[in-house]
């Protein structure tokens, strides 16, 4: 069982404290999680013992070399892939699909269909857009209005002029999980790429791409206790047949073919302590069992704990909660409206009781707009994370229930 006090030490900001004397209560995890003092300390320890760039003769060099092969080879573990050559780095997730979108419109012709989902946050959207600008066709899926993916459009719209589809695994805005298990098996042996924004999946559940069967896969470490980092995962050699934007004189093979200029080392050291700080959470005999053992510690805490906030909220009387409930598989983010307070004002009487929430649609813009709740500010989002407490949670009830 996780020991959620145990946990609790490890992060530095959890008790920062208002004037009236009230702990912080961090309910803002699908926007950025918090961080551990081993990621923090690893970040300034960098600085002080390894700061350099690639590549060089001298012994800062040879070490942010070690760094950067390090963090790729244990991100690879992380995410089951194949070998450390499939992960590359960037600033965020948003900057790599871009990238990817701009590489990909050279590999794709004019009446392609690439399939995107309505739920989807705008940064697994957006960038798929600019296909159109060389006659690619954007085929969009709907959703329903209890949040969930309208597989019945998905399997209709998928056809012979399709050659990806690019959905995402968990819904940041109301915490859905997509039945991407069910995609994949039904363009098993097409000829269509398969990608998978795990950007708020990643914090909750542990992924395999290998089993996945993935061919891209994109994630972020400021969701999961490290620093503002963006991680794309590519199936081995897939990278090397795309034009990436590059310049002539860099690496042209993966997976530095879709990196550009000088990375954020110090920020990749703290990557690599976040991945250790998961695995650390869990048993196991090796880096890949532990990763395992720690998202089911994770998963079973934060689901107790979203299960709770879920139903209570959903007893008081102002408050509807939207989305699907938990008796399939979701991720611990509970977000709701209120009958007569907007998602902003909610947050504001949160924050005066030290509570960090956020509101609107959180650049799951389509998904907020059709299910109706754009027009009335958005929703309200708590979203739960490893480092939350029972009682934090009834603290938050207590108070919402004033309301
Ligand atoms: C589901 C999802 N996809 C993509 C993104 C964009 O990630 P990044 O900020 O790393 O570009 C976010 C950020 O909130 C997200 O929640």
């Amino acid at each position: 069982m996780l020991n959620p006090d145990k946990i609790r030490n490890h992060f530095p900001s959890l008790s920062i404290k208002n004037n009236k004397g009230d702990k912080i209560i961090f309910l803002d995890g699908p926007g950025g999680t918090q961080v551990p003092k081993t990621v923090i300390d690893s970040i300034s320890d960098y600085y002080k013992f390894s700061n350099a760039n690639t590549h060089g003769e001298f012994e800062t060099s040879n070490k942010t070399d070690i760094i950067m092969d390090s963090l790729r080879e244990k991100m690879s573990i992380f995410l089951g892939a194949e070998n450390k050559d499939c992960i590359s780095i960037g600033h965020n997730m948003t900057t790599l699909n871009f990238s990817l979108a701009r590489g990909l419109i050279k590999y794709f012709n004019e009446g392609d269909e690439v399939v995107i989902t309505d739920l989807d946050h705008e940064a697994n959207r957006g960038p798929w857009m600019i296909l159109e600008e060389k006659g690619i066709k954007i085929i969009r899926i709907n959703i329903l209005k209890n949040g969930e993916i309208d597989y019945d459009d998905f399997v209709k719209k998928i056809n012979k002029k399709t050659v990806m589809i690019a959905m995402g695994m968990s819904s940041n805005a109301i915490g859905t999980v997509n039945n991407f298990q069910f995609i994949k098996e039904i363009i098993e042996n097409k000829n269509i790429l398969f990608l998978l924004d795990a950007v708020h999946y990643a914090p909750h559940f542990s992924i395999n791409v290998t089993d996945l069967n993935c061919d891209f896969l994109l994630c972020s470490s400021y969701k999961f206790y490290g620093p503002h980092l963006g991680f794309l995962y590519s199936r081995p050699g897939l990278l090397d047949k795309i034009e990436t934007e590059r310049l002539t004189v860099q690496d042209q093979n993966s997976p530095y073919k879709i990196e550009t200029g000088t990375l954020n080392h110090a920020a990749c050291k703290g990557a690599e302590k976040a991945l250790d700080f998961i695995s650390s959470l869990g048993n196991g005999n090796s880096y890949r069992e532990k990763i395992e053992d720690a998202y089911k510690e994770i998963g079973e805490h934060e689901k107790a704990l979203a299960k709770k906030l879920y139903s209570s909220l959903n007893k008081l009387e102002n408050i509807n909660v939207v989305g699907p409930d938990f008796s399939d598989k979701r991720s611990p983010t509970v977000s709701f409206i209120h009958k007569n307070i907007s998602a902003n004002n909610i947050c504001k009487l949160l924050a005066k009781e030290n509570i960090c929430a956020w509101d609107g649609h959180f650049y799951a813009k389509k998904a907020i707009e059709k299910m109706g709740l754009h027009e009335i500010g958005g929703v309200t989002r708590l979203g739960i994370s490893c480092y939350n407490s029972t009682d934090e949670i009834a603290r938050t009830i207590r108070v919402l229930s004033k309301i």
